[in-house]
């Protein structure tokens, strides 16, 4: 065949790869349509393709062509002795003669199989060997430049689809577990629920007999001091529970249009006692600008409270919490950034402050942040939080100026490192 027949067969090939490599979500269809179109191209015996698995840093079989099942089933080929060598050219090697070079594993199997030369391309990712696509060829043959072209550009089409079909398998493992993250957490906010009504009225009982008893116990003794402790942990129990409820209550907000910053204001002066006592000063800096927007006034009050506290916790003794709000027309939303010089949060637990149950505090809930989070996620927002060691911790909130209607309910918690 002619130079110019060639040439339009090769580019009939590429494009008929590069249309399977955008359009399949399917790697092993793409690879198994490569090693045929290839094979037919240029007139081999036939070609495979193996991928390196990073697992087992083993060159693995993925697709072949006019091979024998016999050939094939020799198992993997020697990732080391092929790759070094592909690294280091960084292009097509051929293999001449498939009996006399020591790079060929299984000389004799090939011989059984009529091979007597090969063509190896490396499939490369960046600056790494991938894989490789390996032609056989049943005579000893030259390549033209067309030719080897032709395979290094099939071989980058072969890249990208394996490129590609990672990513899927990236992305569908993490939607798989942000599924299975939100299903474990409906239940469990459904079995706190219950829990919590089961366990509520009891309490109720107790703190009402123990405090009947308290009044009427001799003023001094143990038998009063033992009543005090008994309605002290009742009311410690009580607040879990009502967290607990909090927590595990698939409420819709009740939202009306209301000022963000009246809410700031309301949470500080409900809270001036606690900054007082701990030797807090608090910095405050609202926009004066501040549009109303639609917001469920309780709920956000609720999670100013969660994070002021939070921060005063942090600080235990003398420190300042900052807290401010801004429009930003850019973005369309309001946010509200809270930062204090407290201890801070170490790296490792950065990502799992949103979660239930989570806490770092002898006598805490873990539940302030995640009932947080599910407010300010049902007001279409977002919250962040942001840290250093040793340096206090900040935490971001953004509602949207304008949120689309339904509200956007969750059953469970938002994915992500927040
Ligand atoms: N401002 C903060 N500074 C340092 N750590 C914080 C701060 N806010 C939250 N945390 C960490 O996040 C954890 C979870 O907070 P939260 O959900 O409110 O539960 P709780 O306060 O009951 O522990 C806390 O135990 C603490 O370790
Ligand atoms: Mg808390």
């Amino acid at each position: 065949m002619d130079t110019s027949a060639n040439i339009a067969r090769f580019y009939s090939v590429c494009r008929d790869v590069s249309t399977s490599v955008h359009s399949s979500t399917d790697v092993k269809e793409v690879l198994d349509l490569v090693v045929k179109l290839v094979t037919e191209a240029i007139n081999a015996k036939g070609s495979l393709l193996r991928i390196l698995n990073l697992e087992t840093d083993k060159l693995e079989l993925s697709a072949a062509y006019g091979l024998s099942e016999r050939y094939l089933s020799k198992g993997h080929v020697s990732t080391h002795r092929v790759i070094t060598e592909l690294c280091m050219q960084n292009k097509v090697i051929i293999i001449e003669d498939v009996q006399a070079d020591p790079r060929v594993q299984y000389p004799r199997e090939a011989r059984e199989e009529g091979i007597r030369m090969m063509l190896d391309a490396p499939l490369f990712l960046g600056d790494n060997v991938v894989g490789i696509v390996r032609i056989f060829f049943t005579e000893q043959r030259k390549f033209s430049d067309e030719e080897l072209n032709f395979l290094v550009s099939i071989a980058e089409q072969c890249a990208c689809a394996i490129d590609k079909a990672r990513l899927i398998e990236k992305h569908k493992s993490m939607y798989d577990n942000l599924a299975l993250q939100t299903e474990k957490l409906s239940a469990l906010g459904r079995m706190a629920a219950g829990i919590a009504h089961e366990i509520n009225n009891p309490l109720g009982g107790i703190l009402l007999y123990s405090t009947n008893l308290f009044k009427k116990a001799p003023k001094e003794g143990p038998f009063r001091d033992g009543l005090e402790i008994i309605i002290q942990e009742t009311m410690r129990c009580k607040t879990i529970i009502q967290d607990l409820l909090e927590f595990s209550r698939e409420k819709e907000p009740e939202k009306t249009f209301a000022n963000i910053n009246n809410i700031i204001e309301k949470t500080l002066s409900m809270l001036e006692n606690e900054f007082r006592l701990h030797h807090i000063r608090v910095e405050k800096l609202l926009s004066s600008e501040m549009p109303d927007i639609l917001i469920d006034v309780n709920q956000m009050h609720q999670v100013f409270v969660n994070l002021l506290l939070n921060a005063v916790e942090a600080i235990q003794d003398q420190g300042t919490i900052s807290i401010r709000s801004e429009i930003d027309p850019a973005q369309r939303c309001v946010r509200v950034e809270t930062a204090d010089t407290g201890r801070g949060i170490p790296p490792e637990n950065i990502s799992k402050v949103f979660e239930p149950f989570f806490t770092t505090k002898a006598k805490g809930t873990g539940l302030g942040l995640s009932v947080s989070y599910r407010i300010v996620w049902n007001h279409q927002g977002d919250i962040k939080v942001s840290s250093q060691p040793g340096q206090g911790a900040r935490f971001t909130i953004e509602i949207p100026l304008l949120q689309n209607a339904p509200s956007k309910e969750t059953k469970g918690q938002p994915h992500g490192t927040r």
